[in-house]
Parts: C-alpha cells; sequence; structure tokens
C-alpha cells in the first residue's frame, strides 16, 4: 500500500502543527489511508518543549493524545525527506518558500488549500486566545485534514 510521510508546521510547533499531526493520524487510520507524520516550527522559541497544554486539552476531548510529541524547528532536509510539507498560514508558507531548495522533493502548500471553505484557507494562530480559539482550531483542523485525506485517497496509484 503506498504511504506518504507528511510534515505539518506552524511558527512555533507547540499550538497547530502539533494539533495537525494527531488529527491527521486519526483521520488517516479511520479511512485506511497510511501516513508517515512528523510536525515542526519555522522558529525555535520551544524547541525540545510538548505542545501547548490548551492544544493537548482540546485534543484530548475528542480522544487524540499528542502529548509525547517534541517541538523542532524545520530544517532543509524536510524538503528532501517528505512528500507534503502543510503550512498552517501564509506567514508559515513565506517563510518556508524561503528555505525551500529547488530541488525540493516535497509538496509545499497552506493545509487550508484543501477545505473549500475559503474562510479555511488560513488556521489561526490560538497562542495568544483563549480556549474557544483552540476549540476553533480544532474544528478548522478536522475539516481540512478530511478533505486532505480524501484528497491523497482518491488520488492513489495503488
Ligand atoms: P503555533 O502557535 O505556531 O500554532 O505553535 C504559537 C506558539 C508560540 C508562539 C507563537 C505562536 N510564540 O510566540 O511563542
Amino acid at each position: 500500500m503506498k504511504s506518504y510521510k507528511v510534515l505539518t508546521v506552524c511558527l512555533g510547533n507547540i499550538c497547530r502543527s502539533p494539533a495537525a499531526q494527531g488529527i491527521l493520524e486519526s483521520v488517516a487510520t479511520k479511512r485506511g489511508v497510511f501516513l508517515e507524520l512528523d510536525s515542526a516550527g519555522t522558529a525555535a522559541y520551544h524547541i525540545g518543549n510538548p505542545p501547548d497544554s490548551r492544544s493537548i486539552k482540546a485534543l484530548h476531548q475528542v480522544d487524540i493524545d499528542i502529548s509525547r510529541q517534541k517541538a523542532r524547528q524545520v530544517t532543509k532536509d524536510d524538503f528532501h525527506e517528505f512528500d507534503w510539507i502543510l503550512a498552517m498560514d501564509s506567514e508559515n508558507l513565506f517563510n518556508l518558500k524561503k528555505i525551500q531548495p529547488k530541488n525540493s522533493k516535497a509538496t509545499l502548500v497552506m493545509f487550508g488549500e484543501f477545505n473549500d471553505q475559503a474562510k479555511f484557507g488560513e488556521v489561526a494562530d490560538p497562542y495568544y486566545g483563549g480556549d474557544d480559539g483552540f476549540a476553533e482550531m480544532r474544528k478548522h483542523l478536522i475539516a481540512i485534514a478530511d478533505a486532505f485525506v480524501h484528497h491523497l485517497h482518491s488520488n492513489r496509484e495503488d
């Protein structure tokens, strides 16, 4: 069976991209699509830290455990390692494009591109807000993850 290596990327790698990783794992398993997943941040602020407790809690509420993830910074090598690099917002995408090598194996896109509702184009950064923002983030990530896994499933070559 074909598998895909997928890296989710946000700024700090403690709120959105770890949540996206956990949600993609869950959605892909349910749909029978095999993904090898990791997440990273464009910034180095939180290297080695677990996800933000508010992200852990929001995901725990839907039975997804992201508590064992550890933050890391994205590297140029990631562009040779992964099939897909999924940016959470346009600033992440801009910063990723700056370091993307010319012979990148990875397809670099905004994650929200896979959901046709325009308001899902960017996954808003919930870091400076309250629990509502984390619930909203979870809702957007679930909708986009569903659309992304559907895209992989319908374009598979097995
Ligand atoms: P994330 O959220 O990019 O979704 O992980 C943030 C986490 C930390 C910071 C900003 C955004 N920060 O400035 O420390």
